[in-house]
């Protein structure tokens, strides 16, 4: 049709065919630069497209209300993040088709955590882990903790970070950050200090979220930060995780007493259902009960030491889960990992979309200092004092295969 309109003009008396095709020329010119215009347009959109906004989550008890940030990045990762104890409450990551689902343990609202909840996904500290008769003595001067875990100190106390409000600043760009900040006054849950903490969270192209923890005090103090997660990498909460199989870089790890207090000893884990160097189903030594630490930990809830001793970010564990393809990486700066396999799960909490969260339905990967360094000289120590800062780095990534 248009050929056929083009011969009909050039057939009109009194059109001049080469000053009709000139203009024709100068419109096409135009009409590329608008089109050019219009990715321009694109790319200032994509430019400023939000990969991070904020949502009210709920009111905690005091009236104050926590909100829920939700990162997101390229590939269709998705992370959401409570300024209520810095909880990751959903974490999507992908399988080997590509498919996105959700691999961590939560609850579908605030009240669900404000009900109480161990750890799903909270920030940890001021000292992640146990703390023997929480008690510990520093500079000659003895500190006595809020006891919350039989006889000890666990996880911070009573009140630990996970049940605080944290101050939020969402950072947008391709990759999208959290970064939290809380103050901890002095005597808090019986530790000595005003410790200013700031955790930030990043969501990355390569779908690893990394987390970095600083600290500062204005008195001495101990510190021991981690992230509680707790993971299923089927994206079916309502199995078990038995059939994940975990990689640690360690050849050696703490046994316990039945409190869960370290003995102090670093124990080979050569010949033992620790030795996790090559890949191993969770399910293959977890109920071996003629090893005295399996029975101590109902399973696995002990401290792996690296090998590698330097304080770079390394990769330190995988977890793989054979059905989805889903591959989890660790990296931290820091010396341990407390692998924990679920089991206080007891199917008395009903999580996320109603399920409920059976026994060793979620495993978790703390990467931290040794427990009770406090009081063990031979650990490397978790003090921090004024003018020193607390710097550590984990890293979680994901891919499939
Ligand atoms: C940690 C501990 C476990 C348990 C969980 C929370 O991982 O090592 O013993 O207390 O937290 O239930």
């Amino acid at each position: 049709m248009n050929v056929l309109v083009f011969k009909n003009i050039f057939r009109q008396p009194g059109i001049n065919p080469v000053l009709y095709l000139k203009q024709l020329i100068l419109i096409c010119l135009l009409l590329q630069g608008c089109s050019s215009g219009k990715s321009e347009d694109k790319e200032s959109q994509e430019a400023t497209e939000v990969n991070i906004s904020k949502s009210v989550f709920g009111a905690l008890p005091d009236g104050r209300s926590a909100d829920l940030y939700t990162l997101k990045n390229a590939n269709g990762m998705v992370v959401k993040i409570s300024n209520y104890g810095g909880t990751i409450t959903y974490w999507s990551a992908p399988d080997k088709e590509g498919k996105y689902a959700d691999i961590t343990l939560g609850c579908d609202s605030l009240q669900g955590y404000l009900k109480g909840v161990p750890y799903f996904g909270a920030l940890i500290g001021r000292y992640g882990n146990r703390i023997a008769n929480g008690k510990f003595t520093l500079e000659g001067k003895a500190y006595l903790l809020a006891k919350n875990n039989g006889v000890n100190a666990l996880h911070g106390g009573i009140k630990g970070f996970d049940k605080v409000l944290w101050e939020a600043t969402p950072v947008d760009g391709e990759e999208p950050q959290l970064m939290l900040k809380y103050i901890s006054a002095d005597g808090e849950e019986g530790y000595p200090g005003t410790l200013t903490t700031e955790v930030t969270y990043t969501l990355l192209k390569d779908n690893s979220l990394k987390i970095e923890y600083s600290a500062a005090t204005d008195k001495a103090t101990v510190v021991n930060l981690t992230n509680h997660a707790y993971f299923n990498l089927s994206g079916d909460m309502s199995r078990e995780i038995l059939d994940h199989e975990v990689s640690i870089k360690a050849d050696k790890f703490l046994p316990v007493n039945e409190t869960l207090i370290p003995t102090g000893e670093l124990k080979s884990v050569s010949g033992t259902v620790f030795d996790f160097n090559k890949s191993t189903k969770i399910g293959t030594g977890i109920n071996n009960l003629k090893d005295q630490q399996i029975v101590y930990g109902k399973g696995y809830d002990h401290c792996w030491v690296f090998s590698d001793t330097s304080k770079t970010l390394k990769s330190v564990a995988k977890v793989y889960e054979p059905a989805s393809g889903r591959l989890m990486e660790v990296l931290t700066t820091e010396p341990a990992i407390q692998f924990y396999s679920g089991n206080f799960l007891d199917g008395t909490i009903k999580g996320k979309g109603g399920i409920v969260y059976k026994h060793r339905s979620g495993l978790c990967l703390e990467t931290q200092h040794y427990p009770d360094s406090p009081n063990q000289s031979g650990f490397p120590s978790t003090v921090l004092k004024p003018g020193e800062r607390y710097n550590t780095v984990t890293v979680y990534k994901f891919s499939a295969n």
